[in-house]
């Protein structure tokens, strides 16, 4: 059967967790991406059997046969996500089941089969629980969570699986730039584009950032710390940062960013903030923005703030652009106004500090 959204999981704590002096030393400074908690869930699917074997177990390697297809054509999603320790001493996440419904979409985009969204929220649940220790106590830091899922079936012939494996980990993290909310630096790449018309650019794949990784590694070495991608057809358009969405704020107090065309990668972070900036009063714009108008407009001044976000970088300043031939500032490179409380707006949101018409706060504990 494969009622899936009926799964109970077996917790099998873990005999050797890491003690409580080390994981506090852990958590003073998590950093992004280093640190994992002691557990982990795993959920197994079969053609004809559906989603089985659900478990919250301690987490360790997985064992692979050379052959399991995720190694050779990648079919691979994942989501990105976090847990906060509430002002009350709770647990929140922040509007889960958009998450599960993207997974999906993914999952449809790579032909993966579908995890029933109360079966993706649960199994967040029971990871969070047994490891809510994990969750730093410190401004800025949540317990980062990675459901995945990936083709495991033993097999070379090019067709959608018909085995794969859903997991969980997670992951305390403070902020993801080492500079907070320092404004940061990006490069506009002109060699490498991320996402065709019709190809996977909205799905969250492994293989999307297998392929930004030579942009931004030269991103890196131009001294800047994301780049971004222009559209694949025209290379004229904005689409995207190589792990978040992007923002431009301008003098008149419109705040734009790029439409969802299939190429993006549709950011709840963003869908958040389109609804935030127009609560407060602002003009908002799904619109095309070349990087012509770009740098047109913060050369004139019209353009006054431009920001990224998205779940691991929150809502982050972009100071100063890169480009082959050239770079220029944005607001002199110095972090915004509108960004700096739209930001505000939306941790106190997700940290359970202030109201939530949206109900976008989801209870854990
Ligand atoms: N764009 C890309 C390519 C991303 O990897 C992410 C991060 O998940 C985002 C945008 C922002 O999405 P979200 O706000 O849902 O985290
Ligand atoms: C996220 O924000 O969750 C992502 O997946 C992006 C990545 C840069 C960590």
């Amino acid at each position: 059967m494969s009622g899936g959204d009926k799964l109970d999981f077996e917790i099998r704590p873990n005999p050797a967790p890491v003690s409580a002096a080390d994981r506090a030393a852990l958590l003073a400074n998590p950093g992004f991406g280093r640190v994992f908690t002691d557990h982990m869930v795993t959920i197994r699917y079969a053609d004809g059997k559906g989603w089985y074997d659900a478990r919250v177990e301690a987490r360790a390697p997985i064992p692979m046969d050379p052959a399991s297809a995720v190694l050779h054509y990648a079919q691979e999603i994942f989501e990105g996500m976090k847990a906060y320790r509430a002002a009350d001493g709770g647990v929140t996440m922040f509007r889960p089941y958009a998450n599960a419904a993207r997974f999906n979409a993914s999952g449809a985009r790579m032909a993966m089969p579908p995890l029933p969204e109360e079966t993706f929220v649960n199994s967040l649940h029971r990871l969070i629980e047994v490891d809510r220790e994990w969750i730093p106590d410190v401004e800025d830091g949540s317990l980062y969570l990675r459901p995945f899922m990936f083709a495991s079936e033993v097999f070379l012939g090019v067709r959608p699986a018909n085995e794969y494996l859903y997991a969980v980990i997670a992951s305390p993290v403070g902020a993801y730039f080492a500079g907070g909310v320092k404004p940061v630096t990006v490069w506009v790449s002109s060699e490498y584009t991320r996402a065709a018309p019709g190809g996977t650019g909205a799905a969250k794949c492994g293989g999307n950032y297998a392929a930004s990784l030579a942009a931004q590694a030269e991103a890196l070495q131009h001294g800047c710390d994301q780049v971004v991608f222009l559209d694949a057809v025209e290379r004229r358009f904005v689409d995207e940062l190589g792990g978040m969405n992007v923002f431009f704020v301008y003098d008149d107090g419109s705040v734009a960013t790029p439409p969802l065309t299939g190429t993006i990668l549709p950011g709840i972070t963003r869908e958040s903030v389109l609804t935030l900036a127009a609560q407060a009063g602002h003009r908002v714009e799904e619109r095309p923005v070349t990087f012509a108008d770009w740098q047109a407009d913060a050369a004139s001044g019209r353009l006054r703030e431009v920001f990224a976000c998205g779940t691991a970088a929150v809502i982050t300043p972009i100071g100063r652009v890169r480009f082959s031939e050239g770079e220029f500032t944005i607001g002199g490179g110095e972090p915004g106004t509108v960004t700096m409380a739209l930001r505000q707006q939306l941790v106190d949101l997700q940290r359970g500090r202030a109201a939530d018409p949206h109900n976008w706060v989801h209870r854990v504990l």
